[in-house]
């Protein structure tokens, strides 16, 4: 089992950002059994935000009630929580800025788990030094054992080198699927094995798109996020389907679902030479959708090496973000 900041957790984690960051949330009860099936299939590392949804209807105000349900299930999770940001999603690193943003997801959780096990910037505040964020969070949440450990958020190389001079840090989150695999090239993993840091792989189902579900622009909901990311825009997104019916075939090949075989690349990946150990976040908002993506499926060196020659072939277009947004920063 690998281990984030001496805590157990499963091979695969659960994002939960879908449970409440949309413009139409799914029922409460839904989300309820979406994170016990979670649980259950051994998802135990659980990945939220102070940021995910609104002020009022976020990842903390959503466990404080699954805990109120479920108290035996608070020592179960491993919580890590990202915030740290100012009116929306301005990055805030200064002292004030962390003491806001982690004093209100403790309230917001109710004391309902004895912490947060770790908390992360969402993003790195560049007007701050790292020696301000890191210090607060280390002198008044984590040696006062209100937070477990600092994680790091869509970072690059630099600060992880820079970071670790400084801090302890648990793990460093970044983008990483079959269609985004800049982090195994630039530099990102290859510091994480250098610091023994375990790497937390958001989107390992390229949002959704890895799975097969999207034949049309049509089919993603209005309002929603991805209708504003470059790979979903028109042009854009017809090229990178190609990709997806490469991965259908390689996944019916496999005998496994397109997101299985998406999220045990990125999960076999932790075997390789010089990388870290990998733990990918998966979301999804119904039980059966976690139950299909918990499933471990052992993918042979062959078969790793024969999705790496279709990755090869393929250029996927478009950004990981709009033009202007905190990237690796
Ligand atoms: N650090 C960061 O900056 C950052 C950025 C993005 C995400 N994250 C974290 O990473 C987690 C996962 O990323 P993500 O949600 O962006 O992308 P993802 O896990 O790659 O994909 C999630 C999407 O796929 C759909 N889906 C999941 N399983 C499915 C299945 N078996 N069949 C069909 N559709 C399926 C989900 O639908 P439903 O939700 O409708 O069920 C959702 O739309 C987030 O929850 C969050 O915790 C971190």
């Amino acid at each position: 089992m690998p281990q984030i900041n001496g805590q157990e957790v499963g091979p695969l984690g659960y994002g939960m950002m879908g449970l409440t960051w949309r413009e139409t949330p799914p029922p409460e009860e839904q989300a309820f059994a979406a994170m016990r099936a979670a649980l259950d299939a051994g998802m135990n590392f659980f990945n939220g935000g102070e940021i995910y949804g609104t002020p009022e209807y976020n990842s903390l105000v959503l466990l404080e009630r699954y805990l109120a349900r479920h108290p035996g299930d608070a020592e179960r999770i491993v919580l890590s929580v990202k915030g740290g940001c100012k009116d929306g999603l301005v990055p805030d690193g200064s002292a004030a800025g962390i003491r806001r943003s982690v004093d209100n997801c403790l309230r917001q959780l109710g004391g309902r788990k004895a912490r947060i096990d770790i908390f992360e910037c969402a993003r790195r505040d560049v007007k701050t030094p790292l020696a301000e964020t890191f210090g607060t969070l280390q002198r008044e949440y984590v040696d006062t054992g209100k937070v477990g450990g600092i994680s790091l958020s869509e970072v690059g190389a630099q600060t992880i080198r820079e970071a670790v001079g400084i801090a302890k840090i648990v793990a460093v989150e970044v983008e990483l699927s079959l269609w985004s695999t800049d982090v195994l090239t630039n530099g990102i993993a290859a510091a994480c094995a250098e610091h023994d840091i375990p790497l937390v792989a958001y989107s390992p189902i390229g949002r959704g798109m890895l799975t097969g579900q999207f034949k049309t622009l049509q089919d993603i909901p209005q309002g929603d996020l991805r209708r504003h990311m470059p790979r979903f825009q028109p042009g854009n997104f017809e090229v990178n389907l190609q990709l997806v019916e490469q991965v259908e075939r390689l996944a019916e090949k496999k005998g496994c679902t397109p997101a299985q075989l998406a999220i045990n690349w990125v999960r076999c990946l932790s075997r390789r030479p010089g990388m870290p150990t990998i733990i990918p976040i998966p979301g999804a908002t119904t039980a059966e959708r976690v139950r299909e993506n918990s499933k471990i499926i052992d993918l042979s060196d062959a078969e790793m090496h024969e999705i790496d020659e279709t990755l090869a072939r393929f250029e996927v277009k478009g950004g990981r973000y709009p033009d202007g947004a905190p990237t690796n920063s």
